[in-house]
């Protein structure tokens, strides 16, 4: 069967989709389940800015499966282990994605995996997963690590950095050569700021959504569409150059120019583009915040930091990781860290569907075509799954205490079929970022830092993370050890 483009794009006039939603609102054939179904520009307000307490409240309101009116329509929220196992695993076909509450995503990147559904979906993803395998991945370690190593160059004992922005250039670059085999040093990259590009498209995702609806110039969509064509400059001169060359790497872009059907035919420039665009965004983001996030809380325990500092004391040979250690995750401390980070900041934080047909969970009925969430995030701050859930504590996280846990009451990456199709390459990621920085630097905050949390759709600190740097105690060398 050929890897056959998605259906057509959604209405992309967002007053024909709202007129859409209404009309399937109105003719549900079940109930919703019970919540807050009254209109109010106060609750979507609140939902935008600081959604995790409107969710715990609702979750003690009414139960694990509520509704919550949100600008124009329902959104029914499923919350804690067993939803989170029914929406991606057990009942995982019964939702798409494609037509969630979070299809304006299409406008930035198009038809990628993220988006799409059904037999598409599943043939995209055999297709791009042979660029993921363990060997593909520990072949990025190099690039991790020289990448790492020159951004940590940059940063000077004594002065402040916003660690936000500092890893989403790096974590950017890495995606580029890592998973690209883009240079981001060569000239089409330079003359392209793709951090600030993506800073300024996501920015869409947190603006009002009233302004959301507005089309035509300077209107937060024109913002994003603006950004997404310099991107979409980026993306498709590296396509046409290798094109043209015949030149392949070990990268996804090579697999995808090469991916073909069983008839023969290839993908277009437009597929892709929306693939490279999708894991570009989904790439970098989410790992940026999970390092800015980390370093947030280990700030505020120092006695947390001393535990990573004698783990790297013991276990580094002459300070440095070796690829195996960074590949394997068995420096246990710092595991557990990243497993907490995970837990109380899961950046992408909401599971956005929409149902296929009506079904049943825990005594209430859920209409089809309706909007439907699982959350990471709130599930993770559940008290009767995670004691004390506001508190950072990466014991939780022992290999014991992992093993106990409930199935779907930790799911960063999501689950079933549409699990994070990155993931190891985002784990190595991370630990290289934060091995390499531990081994030379201690950040601390400023004193008057106050954190407040953004979605954009992806959770991350609201105006960057401002960090002191200081240097650590020995300084060891960069780069990795040899192995043993
Ligand atoms: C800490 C790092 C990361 C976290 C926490 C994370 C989290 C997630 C989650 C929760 C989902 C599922 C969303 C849903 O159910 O709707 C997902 C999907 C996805 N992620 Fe990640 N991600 C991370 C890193 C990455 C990286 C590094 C890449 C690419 C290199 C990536 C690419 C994707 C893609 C393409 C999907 C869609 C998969 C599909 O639907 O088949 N992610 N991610």
């Amino acid at each position: 069967m050929a890897l056959v483009g998605p259906p057509p794009l959604l209405d992309t006039n967002p007053f024909v989709a709202l007129i859409g939603d209404l009309r399937e609102e109105r003719s549900a054939t079940v109930p919703f389940p019970p919540g807050e179904t009254l209109f109010s520009l106060a609750r979507t307000k609140r939902f935008a800015d600081d959604p995790l307490p409107l969710l715990l409240e609702s979750y003690d309101r009414f139960g694990p499966v509520f509704t919550l009116r949100l600008f124009h329509g329902n959104v029914v929220f499923m919350l804690g282990p067993a939803a989170n196992h029914y929406i991606t695993v057990s009942h995982a076909s019964n939702f798409t994605w494609r037509e969630s509450h979070f299809r304006d995503l299409i406008g930035l990147m198009g038809d990628g995996l993220l988006t799409i559904d059904g037999d598409f979906h599943r043939r995209s993803r055999l297709a791009m997963l042979p660029g993921f395998h363990r060997e593909r991945i520990a072949a990025s370690v190099d690039v991790m690590v020289t990448e790492t190593s020159h951004a940590l160059d940059r940063l000077t004992p004594g002065t402040q950095v916003d660690l936000y922005a500092w890893t989403r250039r790096l974590a950017l670059r890495v995606a580029m050569r890592a998973l690209f085999g883009l240079d981001p040093d060569g000239a089409v990259a330079r003359s392209v700021d793709a951090a600030g590009l993506f800073e300024q498209a996501l920015s869409f995702y947190s603006s009002d959504y009233a302004l959301r609806m507005l089309r035509g110039p300077f209107t937060p969509w024109a913002r994003l569409q603006q950004a997404a064509r310099s991107l979409d400059r980026l993306i498709y001169s590296e396509i046409s150059s290798r094109r043209g060359s015949g030149e392949r790497g070990e990268d996804i872009l090579s697999l995808l120019l090469d991916a073909h059907d069983e008839d023969g035919s290839t993908l277009t420039d437009v597929q892709i583009r929306d693939e490279v665009m999708t894991l570009m965004f989904a790439g970098h983001d989410t790992t940026t915040s999970t390092v800015a996030f980390m370093f947030y809380e280990l700030a505020r325990h120092p006695q947390i930091v001393s535990r990573l500092l004698a783990e790297q004391d013991i276990e580094l040979k002459d300070g440095r990781p070796s690829a195996a250690q960074l590949m394997s995750g068995e420096l246990g401390e710092l595991e557990m860290v990243l497993d907490e980070t995970l837990r109380k900041y899961p950046p992408a934080w909401i599971g956005p569907r929409r149902s296929v047909e009506p079904f049943e969970f825990e005594g209430h009925t859920i209409p089809g075509r309706a909007f439907v969430n699982y959350c990471s995030w709130a599930s993770h701050n559940l008290p009767e799954v995670f004691e004390e859930p506001s508190q950072f504590r990466p014991e939780r996280f022992t290999e014991e205490a992992k093993a106990a846990l409930p199935k779907g009451a930790y799911v960063p990456f999501g689950g079933g079929s549409r699990t994070c199709i990155g993931m190891r390459f985002g784990q190595l990621e991370i630990r290289t970022i934060a091995t390499l920085l531990l081994t030379r630097f201690t950040l601390s905050l400023p004193e008057d830092f106050q954190l407040t949390i953004r979605q954009m759709p992806t959770i991350s600190p609201k105006g960057g993370l401002p960090m002191i740097v200081h240097p650590r105690t020995a300084t060891p060398v960069s780069g990795l050890a040899a192995v043993a």
